[in-house]
């Protein structure tokens, strides 16, 4: 990968195995956020690949997104929006579900959290099997916004730490190689 940086940030993400349960290499970014540098450069290299996307709302899938969602999201002078899991929003909202190992969950967005035409960036710790951040778009998508682009630290399944795989829909594609 040609970004310097990347390294750095890779090597601060501690890979924790078997948690929560067996046969799970957990990729823990709460490392990253002790390395100052790597966070910053985390977070800037997100900001320099959107800045003048014309992007005016950020959406963070909870947890984690939250996280680093809301530093790119004043960085490039957007909005930030919390998707969340249910239950947890007082206002009016649209919910999707998604499949996990084990039943479903959902993630729901206040309805007026952004308007049809806004151009969306969604931001996630994580991409795995790709369920949450689906449902993510669709939640955004059915108020008429465009996902322009989801942006993750981690690629996954082939746990080997892959920065900044970029998914939009179902494509993914591996950007700053
Ligand atoms: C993790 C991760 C992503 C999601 C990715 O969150 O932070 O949001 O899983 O998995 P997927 O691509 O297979 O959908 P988790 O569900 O553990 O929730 P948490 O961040 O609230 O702990």
């Amino acid at each position: 990968q040609g970004d310097p940086r990347l390294k750095a940030i890779s090597e601060a993400i501690r890979v924790v195995p078997h948690f929560p349960k067996q046969g799970i290499m957990f990729q823990d970014i709460t490392t990253l956020l002790l390395d100052h540098k790597a966070f910053k450069d985390a977070v800037d290299i997100f900001v320099d690949r959107y800045r003048d996307m014309d992007i005016s709302v950020v959406a963070g899938v909870e947890a984690r997104g939250f996280i680093f969602g809301p530093s790119i999201a004043l960085a490039i002078g957007a909005k930030f929006v919390p998707l969340r899991k249910p239950k947890k929003l007082p206002g009016e909202v649209i919910c999707e579900a998604y499949e996990l190992e084990y039943g479903t969950d959902c993630l729901e967005m206040h309805v007026e959290a952004a308007q049809p035409g806004e151009r969306v960036l969604i931001i996630d710790d994580l991409v795995a099997t790709g369920g949450t951040l689906s449902a993510a778009i669709r939640l955004l998508e059915r108020v008429g916004a465009e996902v322009v682009e989801c942006a993750c630290v981690i690629g996954l399944p082939e746990f080997k730490v892959m920065l900044f795989k970029f998914m939009v829909e179902d494509t993914l594609q591996l950007s700053l190689s």
